[in-house]
């Protein structure tokens, strides 16, 4: 287990909950986040942890070194920024990892996060390992919708892509996903040639039973790939012309501001999802920002161009106006495009997705 599974540590970072945020007073009140192209950032997503219980082979190295505690965002410092962020105008949360249910106490910043004045939509995106344990007290959290990483439907697969990872816990995650009520549940299959390409008809079929939407997403360069990339990239119009072997998909008009293209299937709720990040298109209606787990704010997942938020946090332990200014800093930062994937042999990104949240 890692060490900051849940129940690991014997100091929660602080159970009384004493450090709100201060108030935005400094602030004018249509203070917003606008990038130099004219875009509005008010999608954040944010890494509460860079540790996993799981070793994605598309992710992670098998043998990862986490970061020490001392450099990562305590709690309270994740509640001050995400407020920092919402009172800069920012109105959906996705709370990420690595794996973001192995932070002991996530649900007692997620009670918190909820409150914001002016977020609409706490989201989360998980492996759905623990699960089982925690569904009912994220939605009692007030989060409304789950991602839910799924790359297989068997056993010995699953263990082989998450290296460690037990396939009937994230299934009896799914199930107490299901009970819990969540506004929308969607599982999130990492295409990958020669691994799962064979079962892509059987996850949407699986979707379907389930009643929940699918998503599959394109292979991004992170973790230990180097040339096994090449061979193992599977691209989003691929995917589509196997599906279309097995199921009628007519393209939907809906969009969530991402990289994701959506079809339906007459006669069934479930939408099938894409995510191309190779394709250019959705770059211009871009719409969020990612801080990692020790503080990085990164405008874009392509690039490695990040703001340092942690030290301005812990330098105005009761100020936020400093953080604030960093942040609307660093939408100057946010390149029209992103840098990565345009070839499959351009360099791999030096940080692992677990770094910065997916
Ligand atoms: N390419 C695409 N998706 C990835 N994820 C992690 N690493 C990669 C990668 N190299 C996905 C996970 C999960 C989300 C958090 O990010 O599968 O769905
Ligand atoms: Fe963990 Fe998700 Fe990375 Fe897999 S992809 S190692 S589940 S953070």
């Amino acid at each position: 287990m890692p060490n900051d599974a849940p129940g690991a540590h014997h100091s929660p970072d602080s159970p009384s909950g004493s450090a709100l945020p201060t108030s935005g007073a400094a602030r004018p009140a249509d203070a917003v986040l606008i990038d130099k192209y004219g875009r509005q950032v008010t999608y954040l997503r944010l890494s509460i942890t860079d540790r996993c219980d799981f070793r994605c082979r598309y992710c992670m190295a098998e043998e990862m070194e986490f970061l020490p505690r001392a450099q990562v965002l305590t709690l309270e410092e994740c509640l001050r920024l995400a407020s920092a962020f919402v009172e800069l105008g920012v109105s959906k949360l996705r709370i990420t990892g690595g794996e973001p249910l192995v932070r002991r106490n996530a649900i007692w910043l997620l009670e918190r996060l909820t409150h914001l004045p002016g977020l609409r939509e706490l989201v989360m995106t998980t492996n759905g390992s623990q699960l089982a344990r925690f569904a009912p007290a994220l939605r009692a959290a007030g989060v409304r919708r789950i991602n839910i990483s799924l790359d297989t439907l068997r056993a010995e697969r699953f263990r082989r892509i998450t290296r460690v990872g037990d396939l009937s816990r994230v299934l009896a995650g799914i199930a107490a996903a299901r009970t819990a009520g969540f506004e929308r549940l969607k599982i999130n299959t990492v295409l990958l040639r020669g691994v799962n390409d064979d079962e892509i008809c059987d996850l949407v079929r699986f979707a379907i039973a389930q009643e929940v939407d699918i998503a599959f997403i394109e292979q991004m360069p992170f973790g230990e790939l180097g040339q096994s990339r090449r061979a193992s990239f599977l691209s989003s119009d691929e995917a589509l012309a196997l599906l279309r072997a097995d199921f009628v998909l007519v393209p939907s008009a809906e969009s969530t501001g991402g990289p994701a293209r959506y079809w339906r299937i007459p006669g069934q709720a479930t939408r099938v999802g894409f995510i191309a990040p190779h394709s250019h298109n959705f770059c211009a209606a871009c719409n969020r920002v990612r801080v990692s787990a020790r503080g990085e704010l990164f405008p874009c997942l392509g690039s490695n161009d990040a703001v340092h938020l942690l030290p301005l946090l812990r330098a105005h332990p009761a100020d936020d106006a400093p953080v604030r200014a960093a942040i609307a800093q660093g939408m100057g930062f946010k390149p029209k495009g992103h840098e990565f994937g345009h070839r499959l042999d351009a360099p791999h990104l030096v940080r692992f997705m677990s770094m910065t949240g997916g």
